[in-house]
């Protein structure tokens, strides 16, 4: 297999001071517009990295659902291997890689957990089999096989048949992001790519270019 003649130049926008908003949540939001009207699948699919108890970097993609003025909300099961990583150590880092326009975002914060009312409400406007499915899996933990986990599903839908109120687990819920960096990455011509970071003191935002 030869990799090395993949080789792409990027020509399709640049990202310049004068045309940066100044609050990097505004900047992520237009970016953010502009890509869901490419109506790309999975247009808010998120790799999050975490750190494990032994110092070991740990990825995995999640979606993103919802902006908020303070940060990015994902949602989850608080007892899978991510939950408790970032219960024991709330730093993240997260980006977005989104290929139809050349862009990259990298994003560095700490996590806190959303209020139960909250969780709660965002659990019931889910549709019925994604409660079903968040509700019958222990996420990241092993099973015997595929049979066991249909069987286990199954049995959560007899047992909440459509139309009723499925229970939300006590450990399924959001986190909300609080972004520290938000670096924004525009694929230039030649490799002279465009990188601007955020960075906050004292809540004002500033940025800076940073060679590419
Ligand atoms: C496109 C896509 C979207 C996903 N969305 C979520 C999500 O929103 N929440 C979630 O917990 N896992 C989501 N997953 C599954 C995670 O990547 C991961 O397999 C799972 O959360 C277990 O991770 P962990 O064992 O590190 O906790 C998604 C995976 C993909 C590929």
């Amino acid at each position: 297999m030869d990799l090395h003649n993949i080789r792409e130049d990027y020509k399709f926008d640049s990202l310049l001071e004068a045309n940066l908003q100044k609050n990097p949540i505004d900047q992520f939001k237009d970016w953010f517009e502009s890509y869901q009207l490419l109506r790309v699948k999975d247009a808010n699919a998120m790799a999050i990295a975490t750190v494990d108890g032994n110092g070991i970097p740990q990825n995995r993609i999640v979606l993103l659902k919802e902006v908020r003025k303070d940060g990015l909300v994902f949602y989850t099961n608080y007892a899978s291997n991510k939950g408790q990583q970032l219960i024991e150590n709330p730093n993240i880092s997260s980006l977005f890689y989104w290929r139809e326009q050349e862009r990259q975002i990298r994003i560095t914060g700490t996590v806190s957990k959303l209020d139960e009312q909250e969780n709660e409400k965002y659990f019931k406007t889910r549709p019925w089999l994604s409660q079903i499915g968040a509700a019958a899996s222990d996420q990241s933990k092993p099973i015997e096989d595929r049979n066991a986990l249909e069987a286990k599903f199954n049995e959560f839908q007899q047992h909440y048949p459509e139309g009723s109120a499925v229970p939300k687990p006590e450990s399924w819920g959001g986190f909300l992001i609080s972004p520290e960096t938000f670096e924004f990455w525009q694929g230039r011509s030649g490799r002279l790519h465009d990188r601007i970071i955020y960075t906050v003191m004292d809540g004002e935002w500033s940025t800076k270019r940073l060679q590419p």
